[in-house]
């Protein structure tokens, strides 16, 4: 069964703590936390303090994707505050495999990330040391973005990088996320998909949930 991870990005961030409440109890499986630095993207968001408010509030893993330069500088921050998943962007890496091992000696689970125009090979060689692919179906930096068709081919090229070398990866998709656009990634292979403002923007963000989650 595919997982949903909401993303707080959509949500009212006057009452953080009922929303995260909110798709907890309407089946979502992870919460993610979209940073920005307004240098990797245009946009500035949240950093570790989020994280460990956040924290409490929730059993959910705690899905902590950074869209930032330099993330070395900051992921004992995010691991201390509580992040379950940290995820970098190998566009913003420069000894990708460092960074990744970083992660991992911080006892968090790694994830890699790559924008819509990055191409699967680039990560094809650390796909051995990480526990998630997260492959992005827009251009990081804001919510309520259209859902780019062309990375679905790529979620299917690293199901079956994956398959090949026997690795148990999650395979997590980002942007754009709708039933519509959820029963595409699910069939490429996909096994988390990411929704913002299609669950935030809901009223009944339990219904959007199952929506995303059982669609076929
Ligand atoms: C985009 C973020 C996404 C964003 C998705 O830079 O990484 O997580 O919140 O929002 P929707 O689902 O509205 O496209
Ligand atoms: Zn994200």
């Amino acid at each position: 069964m595919v997982k949903i991870a909401p993303s707080i990005l959509s949500a009212n961030f006057a009452k953080l703590g009922e929303e995260i409440k909110d798709v907890e109890t309407g089946g979502a499986d992870w919460i993610h936390i979209d940073v920005m630095d307004g240098h990797f993207v245009p946009n500035i968001t949240m950093g570790p303090l989020v994280v460990e408010a956040v924290r409490p509030v929730t059993k959910l893993p705690l899905d902590v994707h950074l869209m930032i330069e330099n993330p070395d500088q900051y992921l004992e921050a995010f691991a201390k505050a509580g992040a379950d998943y940290i995820s970098v962007h190998a566009e913003a890496c420069r000894h990708l495999h460092r960074t990744i091992q970083h992660i991992r000696s911080l006892g968090v689970k790694p994830g890699v990330v790559i924008n819509p125009a990055t191409p699967v090979e680039w990560i094809a060689p650390i796909l051995q040391d990480v526990d998630l692919v997260l492959l992005m179906t827009v251009n990081p930096g804001f919510g309520g973005q259209a859902f780019i068709e062309s990375v679905v081919p790529k979620i299917a090229q690293v199901r079956s990088l994956a398959e090949e070398q026997g690795l148990k990866l999650e395979i997590e998709v980002d942007g754009g996320i709708n039933p519509e656009t959820a029963k595409k990634c699910k069939h490429a292979g996909a096994t988390v998909l990411v929704a913002g403002s299609n669950v935030y923007k809901s009223k009944s963000r339990k219904k959007a949930i199952q929506a995303l989650k059982f669609g076929q």
